[in-house]
């Protein structure tokens, strides 16, 4: 079994709040993601799959496919968009979190892949120091 890695990359904003808590309760547990007027973060997802190299071309996968897929089922549904507002996936009543946002993105590119592979593990980078896995369980 071989794994395979595509790294994509979006720009999106969003908030994380909850309504019924106070704002001094929502800065403590949020810290600069609670901004009341949304902030960006430079995102990168890597999409892993895993599968047998085909005997001719030497592919688990063509990469330039599996990053047609993710672009055409997430990156361009979220990039340059508000994660709280305009993406159809994530619910309005959840916090587009990276542990949340990764559960999301594996619903929605999981039924797309070729027959050949599977879904191994996505990773989504939010910031050089913090990022979430899904291993689909
Ligand atoms: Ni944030």
């Amino acid at each position: 079994m071989v794994y395979l890695t595509r790294v994509e990359r979006f720009n999106a904003a969003h908030k994380l709040w909850v309504k019924d808590w106070s704002d001094e309760q929502n800065n403590e547990v949020f810290g600069r993601c609670a901004n009341a007027n949304w902030h960006g973060h430079n995102y990168s997802l890597h999409i892993t799959v895993k599968g047998t190299p085909d005997p001719f071309t030497g592919f688990v996968m063509d990469a330039k496919k599996l990053s047609d897929i993710v672009k055409a089922r997430i990156i361009d549904k979220v990039d340059h968009r508000n994660l709280n507002l305009d993406v159809p996936f994530i619910p309005s009543d959840c916090q587009p979190t990276s542990e949340n946002l990764v559960v999301f993105f594996w619903q929605e590119l999981y039924p797309h892949l070729p027959p050949e592979v599977d879904l191994h593990r996505l990773m989504l980078q939010e910031t050089d120091t913090i990022y979430a896995e899904y291993f689909g369980e």
